[in-house]
């Protein structure tokens, strides 16, 4: 039995299916996993997560109870489980992502959605079955008073269905993203709110990327569920339960990027870029296409900067990786669709015969990304609202002179916002400036910020992040 296992959605990895029917596995993808892989298996844990893809439930159905052994992946034991797809669709698409995530990244155009209804109702209840397929697993899987930890907003009523099931637990639940106020978070219907809230009230510890949403979270149990909440102490009390609220910051792993960065497939993805920009300073942003990175606006404040800057024309190239992410969802194909429209207008307004402004690329290629990273002058990370946002921590390890234009709603602004050149990410006008600023810094004061922003960034690695996990369920 286990005396340490995580559970989450998106697992450390996932597989695909050849053409000539043969399994290949490849590395999972998102925040969460980047923190959590390599750590995981010096833990000794089990990792419990959902089979996404054909590959995913095919691998399970090979491997008995679902438990895969894993060669080249430093994870440790892995269990998939193989949830209907239909209801695996509803939890998954329509409540995580189209409803808590939306939820907590204020991303609702308000006088059109949400919308809760039947529809909604019965998606809620796959929802539950989902968050019970995960309960029933951990509880088959741990060991005597094991420690659980389970991640994010899909899977916020495990804690308190695992509880009902295995009192003896130590259960922590964490969120990576950010967590809204309760007048936005009661736009959910009363009864969902309560069972989100008292869900994570379930762990015995709620950790969050930052104080703010730390804060958030606390005054929704109190406004919204009546909970007694103590600040000063970070605990909510509930129900006759107490559950501590703690926060855990997340950082990378300097020494382990840099030497990725180091290997050869990202020194040709250099040479490649550098021949392709040929000496202009570089705008470099890299996300997920999700509606809470804010890519459309990045781009119009680029246009601007243009505007009002035609000292930069020739001079500048802003290379804006956008790599597709939840594409089973209307709202992010159309969100994509704007993403390259942006785009090809700033191609159509400003391109010269030898001068490219905006270079967009939306294959998923992280050798290239890394490529980017070292040779930026000048990073735009604009995000509406972001519970961490990892870029903004690795950019600086990376670049030996990049500055950084960071928006204030995202978690690491609490951390690097001193050094970083910070924006309002609705405020076009403002976000051009401070690119504009970026590229005129003097290169001291840029050294001097990136250093600063480097000891930061590299302060809290994902080891550190578990750990405290781990020792605040002791
Ligand atoms: C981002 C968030 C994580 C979340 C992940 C899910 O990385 O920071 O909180 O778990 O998205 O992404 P997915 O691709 O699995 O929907």
């Amino acid at each position: 039995m286990n005396s340490v296992l995580v559970a989450s959605n998106r697992g450390p990895v996932s597989f695909t299916v050849d053409d000539d029917g043969e399994l290949s596995m490849k590395r999972g993808g998102g925040g969460l996993v980047s923190g959590l892989t390599g750590v995981a298996k010096e833990h000794g844990v089990l990792w419990v997560c959902a089979a996404l893809s054909d590959g995913d439930r095919s691998a399970v159905r090979l491997a008995p109870g679902g438990r895969l052994d894993r060669a080249g992946y430093d994870t440790g034991a892995l269990r998939m489980l193989d949830i209907p797809a239909a209801t695996f669709h509803r939890a998954y698409n329509a409540v995580a992502n189209s409803t808590l995530w939306f939820v907590n990244h204020l991303l609702y155009d308000i006088p059109n959605s949400p919308c809760f209804g039947t529809k909604f109702r019965r998606e809620w209840e796959s929802y539950r079955d989902y968050n019970g397929a995960f309960a029933l697993a951990l509880a088959e899987e741990a060991g005597h008073g094991a420690r659980v930890m389970v991640q994010d907003y899909h899977l916020t009523l495990t804690p308190a269905m695992l509880r009902a099931e295995r009192p003896d637990l130590r259960i922590a639940h964490f969120s990576h993203t950010p967590w809204a106020p309760p007048e936005y978070f009661s736009l959910l219907p009363d009864e969902v709110t309560r069972e989100v809230l008292d869900g994570i009230l379930g762990a015995d510890h709620a950790g969050f990327l930052t104080r703010r949403w730390a804060a958030a979270f606390m005054d929704c149990c109190e406004a919204l569920l009546g909970a007694r909440v103590d600040r000063a102490a970070g605990t909510v009390a509930h129900e006759g339960r107490t559950t501590r609220v703690g926060v855990h910051s997340l950082g990378v792993d300097g020494a382990a990027l840099w030497a990725r960065a180091c290997e050869p497939d990202v020194e040709s993805h250099m040479a490649a870029l550098t021949e392709q920009v040929a000496g202009r300073r570089l705008i470099v942003r890299i996300d997920r296409t999700e509606l809470s990175k804010n890519i459309v606006r990045g781009l119009l404040a680029y246009r601007e900067f243009l505007d009002a800057h035609p000292e930069w024309h020739g001079k500048v190239v802003h290379l804006a990786f956008a790599y597709p992410s939840r594409h089973d969802l209307p709202e992010y194909r159309e969100y994509t669709a704007s993403v390259q429209r942006c785009a090809r207008e700033i191609e159509d307004a400003y391109a010269t015969e030898d001068w490219d402004p905006v270079i967009l690329n939306v294959n998923d290629d992280y050798p290239r990304s890394l490529a980017a990273y070292r040779l930026a002058d000048v990073l735009l990370v604009n995000p509406i609202r972001d519970g961490m946002n990892l870029v903004a921590k690795e950019g600086p390890v990376l670049s030996p002179r990049c500055a950084l234009v960071l928006s204030r709603e995202a978690g690491a602004a609490a951390e690097l916002g001193p050094y970083a050149l910070v924006v309002n990410p609705y405020d076009v006008s403002g976000t051009a400036a401070a690119l504009h600023e970026a590229l005129v810094m003097p290169e001291d004061e840029r050294r001097r910020r990136r250093d600063l922003l480097h000891a930061a960034a590299t302060a809290l690695p994902p080891h550190k992040w578990l750990e405290s996990q781990l020792d605040a369920l002791l």
